[in-house]
Parts: structure tokens; sequence; C-alpha cells
């Protein structure tokens, strides 16, 4: 079946290159004239686990390709997917302009019926407004439907998300286009919910709010956790046991961030207050995740004492492993604290380094060239993001190398005996933190920064003399590629 994906994204580019895995023929479109031309030289703008191989086959296969034209799509696809963006404004509204902007478009050149498919995040009742949009700029009465199909895709596993979804919702009043929706979606052999438009738009935000809920839930836990000497992952491994409750989206850390989380709970505040039933429930999710990362910032500041001209090494810059993503991420944000504090950051992600100087969105941070190398002479580092490269970096060197061998752990990915036994002190989230050579220090204990290196103890090592860390979670993926990204 012919599709067309307007706007070539992380959601329209990894949409486009499953369905042409499934057999259909795709066209993916964008408005933006560099990333067509990168996409039709074989270039990826945006890392994906998966997608590069996948894009590459099914251009290969003529199942995939690129355009800049709407109307080439609008002719040759029955049905067309609108990928565009629809980001935040300043009061916490969305700003439906670039939506409004490709409903005009299509409308522009559509001629026969087609079915228009708003897969973009939009508030609850977007899709009456792009029918009426549609109806009123065509020229030559063109029969259409509309229908609400949500992403559920999660970055760092999108292509897997998609290939193998928990579900797939259509929301539409249409059998002619249900049918044709079926059959774009018969591949993947997955039950299909059919809903309202309005439900369907709704499930997305209502989705998105629980699990940005559920993060805020367990946050607000580890702080709980963190007065009274408790430990919130096993915390967490107990209620999560509860199947009413599930253990996923669990993981206490410095606040969910991202280019769907803060914005969504946004949007969902605002159109709730919008129809007259404000959600308030939500703005203590914002007020929560916006105060783990303060209360982070405070353990930092509390244990160095004083943060200007400290050098702090960072890891992690993207909102989540497995991505280049840095759209609304906390570690980036969190570097922009350190370093308004005076302090003097150098920063490595594994694949965020490029993004953060592209755009400039940490002025000041020194972006280093790996983890290693960041952690030269540093007096802390902050673990902001839990790339599985990080679990695997040899710890006793990361010890060797830093001036004060301090670990603040925003993500709890290290193993706290570990880091004990290689002479650490280690803070976590939610959980006691540990010294070297010693018990648990309590929240009051005074902290000791130990200055002479030659006390430090020796690493423990496995057979293969690697320093042993354990993180189950990610051990399982810890293959990720290392490239870095050179110093700015
Ligand atoms: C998507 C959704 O569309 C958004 O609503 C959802 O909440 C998150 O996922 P995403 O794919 O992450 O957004 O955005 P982005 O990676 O910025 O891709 C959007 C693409 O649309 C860009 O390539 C941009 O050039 C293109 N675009 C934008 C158009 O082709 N036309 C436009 O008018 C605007
Ligand atoms: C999310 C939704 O999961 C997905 O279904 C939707 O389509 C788009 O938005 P994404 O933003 O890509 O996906 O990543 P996700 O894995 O949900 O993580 C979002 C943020 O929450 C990240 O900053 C992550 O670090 C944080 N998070 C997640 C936690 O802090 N704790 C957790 O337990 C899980």
């Amino acid at each position: 079946m012919k599709i067309a994906i307007v706007g070539s994204g992380y959601v329209g580019l990894v949409t486009g290159a499953c369905f042409a895995e499934v057999g259909h023929e795709v066209v993916c479109i964008d408005n933006d004239d560099r990333k067509i031309k990168a996409l039709r030289s074989g270039r990826i703008p945006i890392y994906e686990p998966g997608l590069e191989q996948l894009v590459q086959r099914n251009v290969s296969a003529h199942r995939l390709s690129f355009t800049g034209s709407i109307e080439e799509g609008v002719d040759s696809s029955p049905v067309i997917f609108i990928a565009v963006p629809t980001p935040p404004q300043a009061d916490g509204s969305v700003d439906m302009t670039y939506i409004e902007r490709v409903a005009r478009e299509i409308a522009s050149v559509l001629k026969e019926y087609r079915v228009i498919v708003d897969k973009s995040t939009v508030p609850v009742k977007t899709g009456e407004k792009v029918a009426d949009t549609i109806r009123r700029y065509n020229k030559v009465n063109g029969e259409f439907d509309v229908v609400s199909n949500p992403e559920f895709l999660r970055e760092g596993c999108a292509v897997a998300d998609l290939m193998k979804p928990d579900r797939i919702v259509i929301g539409s009043n249409s059998e002619r286009a249900l049918a044709i929706m079926k059959r774009v979606y018969e591949p993947f052999m997955t039950p299909i919910m059919v809903t309202d438009v309005n439900s369907a738009e709704l499930i997305k935000h209502a989705a998105n709010s629980f699990l940005a809920l559920k993060i805020s839930y367990i946050n607000a836990l580890s702080a709980i956790c963190e007065a009274s000497g408790a430990d919130v992952e096993k915390v967490a491994d107990g209620i999560g046991a509860d199947k009413r409750i599930g253990r996923s989206f669990l993981n206490a850390g410095l606040g969910y961030g991202g280019s769907c989380f803060p914005k969504d709970i946004a949007a969902f505040i605002s159109i709730s207050e919008q129809i007259g039933e404000p959600f308030h429930l939500l703005r203590e999710v914002q007020r929560i995740n916006q105060h783990q990362r303060e209360r982070f910032l405070k353990k930092v500041r509390d244990t160095l004492w004083v943060l200007k001209e400290k050098r702090i090494a960072v890891w992690g810059l993207t909102f989540k492993p497995d991505t280049d993503d840095v759209r609304s991420s906390v570690a980036v944000d969190l570097v922009n604290d350190l370093i308004r504090e005076g302090a003097h950051v150098t920063a490595y992600d594994p694949k965020g380094n490029q993004k953060v100087h592209e755009f400039n969105l940490c002025p000041g941070v020194h972006l280093a060239s790996s983890a290693l190398d960041a952690v030269r002479d540093a007096e802390t580092l902050v673990l902001a993001t839990e790339w599985p490269d990080f679990a695997a970096v040899d710890l006793a060197e990361v010890h060797r190398r830093m001036h004060t061998p301090i670990v603040f752990d925003g993500r709890n990915l290290f193993d706290p005996d570990t880091m004990r036994d290689l002479g650490f002190q280690y803070y976590r989230v939610g959980r006691p933190p540990t010294k070297a050579n010693g018990s648990g220090l309590s929240n009051n204990d005074p902290v000791r920064i130990p200055i002479a290196m030659e006390s430090r103890t020796t690493p423990v090592q496995d057979s293969s003399n690697r320093p042993v860390t354990k993180r189950p979670r990610y051990l399982a993926k810890a293959s990720a590629s290392k490239t870095s990204v050179d110093r700015s």
C-alpha cells in the first residue's frame, strides 16, 4: 500500500521506515531541504538504534523514498500521516502552527478521497479543526476523512516499539477510513483499538501524563527514602511487584525530560483548563519533577560546600540513553545550573555532544571526547544520563584520574558496594550514600573529602581485570557505540 508521511523527524522517519519494512511503499516528506538531501544521499539526521540499517534496506528495495513535495505524497498515496512538531508555547499551550499549515497544504492539492492521519501529539478536538481547515482550503470539494492514530514510540527503542506495539489506537468514525487504516496496520499483527477521534487524541495525553505521574510518584518517594534512610529501589521493587502497579517507570532519578513528557503534561494542563476541568494533579506532577533536580543540586552543593570554581565532570547530556536527542534534557539543565553557580563543567555524552555544541545549549561547558577524558582532575563526577557505556567504564581508572573521588549518581547506575570498594564517596537518589572503606553515611553525617590520593583502596576486579559494576537492567544492552564528538 502507498503511504505518505509529512515530517521526517524522530517519529515520522521511524514510522516511515517501519511501514516500508513490512512491505508498504512509503514516501517521507519534509520541508527541510537539507534533511531531504541528507536522507537521499543515505545520511540519517538522527541517532536511533537500528534505524540506519532499516532505512538503507528499504531504500535499496525501493519501498522508501524522500521528497520535499506534499503534492507528490498526496497524489500518490491514499493515506497521509502528519508527523510534524507540536511544540509548547510559553503558557504551556500547544503551538498548532505546523499542523495547521500542513492541513492547508494538503487541502490545496487534494483531488480525490484521502485519509489524513494525525500522528503528532495534539490537543483533543484537533481532528475536527484539521477537517474544518481542509474543507475550507480545498477548492475542488475533494473527499477525505481525518483519523487520529497516536504514536507511543520511546526514543532509543522506537523501532522495536513500532514493529511490536502494545496496542494500535485508531480514532475514526468512518468505516471507509477504518478499512484503509486496518490495511496499513495488518502486517503488525497487533490488536487494534478503534475509538472516536476525540478519545484517541485523549488517550495519548492521558498515557503520557500517567507515565509522568508514575515517575513523579517515585521521585517524591525518593525524597522520603532519603530522609528516612530507606532505599527507593527496594521500595519500587516492592510496590512494582504488585501487578496492578507494575515495576516499569518507577526508576527514581533526576526527573523526566525529553520532547514529549514536559510538553505533553503542560499541554494537557492547558487543555483541561480551557475546557473548564482543570487537572490540578498534573501541576503537582510538574512541581515534583522540577523539585527533584533542585534537590539533587542541593545535595551536590551541601556536600561540596562551594560550587564556584569547582571542576565538575558530567556524564550524560541526552534526555535518556540510546538517543542523540537533547531536547528538554534534564542533564542539559543540570549542566547549566552548575555553570550558573560558577562551576567549571566538563561534560561527555556518547551521542549528545554534537547537538549540545551545534545549538550552543550549555554556554561555557567544555565537551570532552570520552568519559575518561571528562573526569581528568575532576573534583566531582555527576552522572546525569544512564548510558550503558558509563556502566562499562573502568571505574578504577576513573578513580585514578579524579582529583577527589566523589560521585553523584542521578540515575542510580552504579553498584554501591563496588563504588565503596573502589574508594569513592558515592551519592545516589533515594538510597543511602556510601563512603570509601566504611559503612553507609547517614544524610546527617559530615562528609570527609579525601585529599591524599595514596589513601585510595585497591579496586575490586573481575577475572578480566576490569572493575566490577552491576546494573542488570543495562548490562544486556551494554554494546552501544562509543562514538564521541570532539571537543568544541
Ligand atoms: C513528533 C510529533 O510530531 C510531536 O507532536 C510529538 O509530540 C513528538 O514527536 P518529532 O518527530 O520528535 O515530533 O519532531 P522532529 O524530530 O522535530 O521532526 C519533525 C519534522 O517535521 C522535522 O524534520 C521538520 O523539518 C518537519 N516539518 C516541520 C515539516 O516537514 N513541515 C513543517 O511544517 C514543520
Ligand atoms: C515517551 C513515551 O514513553 C512514549 O510512549 C511516547 O510516545 C513519547 O514519550 P520518550 O520521551 O521517548 O517516550 O522516553 P521515555 O522512555 O518515556 O522517557 C521519558 C523520560 O522519563 C526520560 O527523561 C527518562 O529518563 C524519564 N524516566 C523514565 C524516568 O526518570 N524514570 C523512569 O522510570 C522512566
